[in-house]
């Protein structure tokens, strides 16, 4: 495990484009596991800043991202959908052929989960996986007490997640969906090399725990203390009990 000291967001999210920027230009047509949340639009900020200098080419790259919500249409300026094209894909050069995320419209979970894990497979896993954290610890949507050892999921989100989302849908936690398919930690576990950002004090204990902490499915980011390539890159505040 390494972990990157970073002054601030702005220094974090930077840091944290760097890694992802060396990735796609080591190799161009690399897997890209995405995620979503506050924390790395940043980063994303960052790498379309570069893209624009010319200094970065999305066109042979290939993204997988780690969740969705279970029932959103994709349109929904909520879904991970919006948000990733918003951030990100809409600004670069992406292949649209070449962006999946999991097809939180089909109502079939069983299905929308294997066909996503086919797709991952399809593609040869994942190159460089970036995550962030929830405050109990989840990564993608795995939350406390699920199975490492899961792939592509339904999951039912917990009460404290749905708070912490309902920020987005008009600060009304009846709006926010109560599920969402996810990756599983065992799909993230077989990225090549795995990237979390965390910034702000609110992240600082969550962070301690994971990662100074036993490994344990109660704290499923814990898990990366045993993943051979992960880089933490956080901020001063997420990083000050560490
Ligand atoms: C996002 C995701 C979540 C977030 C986590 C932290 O695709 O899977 O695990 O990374 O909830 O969210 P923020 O960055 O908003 O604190």
């Amino acid at each position: 495990m390494k972990i990157i000291r970073a002054k601030d967001y702005a220094d974090m999210s930077r840091k944290a484009a760097n890694i992802i920027s060396a990735q796609v230009i080591m190799k161009p047509n690399c897997v890209l596991g995405l995620a979503t949340g506050g924390t790395p639009v940043g980063a994303y900020a960052q790498l379309v800043d570069w893209y624009n200098k010319g200094d970065i080419d999305f066109s042979e790259v290939t993204t997988v991202n780690l969740d969705e919500y279970r029932g959103l249409p994709k349109e929904h300026p909520e879904s991970y959908w919006s948000f990733m094209h918003k951030n990100l894909f809409d600004k670069v050069n992406i292949d649209p052929a070449k962006i999946n995320l999991p097809d939180g419209t089909n109502p079939d979970a069983e299905d929308a989960c294997a066909k996503y894990n086919q797709i991952i497979h399809a593609v040869g896993g994942i190159d460089l996986q970036l995550l962030g954290i929830g405050h109990d610890g989840h990564i993608g949507f795995n939350e406390p007490g699920e199975a490492f050892e899961l792939e592509t999921h339904c999951v039912d989100l917990t009460a404290e997640t749905i708070e912490a989302n309902k920020r987005f849908f008009d600060g009304n936690v009846n709006l926010v969906p109560k599920q969402a398919y996810t990756m599983g930690i065992k799909t993230i576990m077989q990225a090549r090399k795995v990237l979390m950002v965390a910034n702000g004090k609110g992240k600082a204990e969550i962070i301690k725990k994971a990662f100074f902490g036993p490994v344990t499915p109660e704290v499923p980011a814990s898990i990366l203390q045993m993943h051979p390539d992960f880089t933490l890159v956080g901020d001063e505040e997420a990083l000050s009990l560490i």
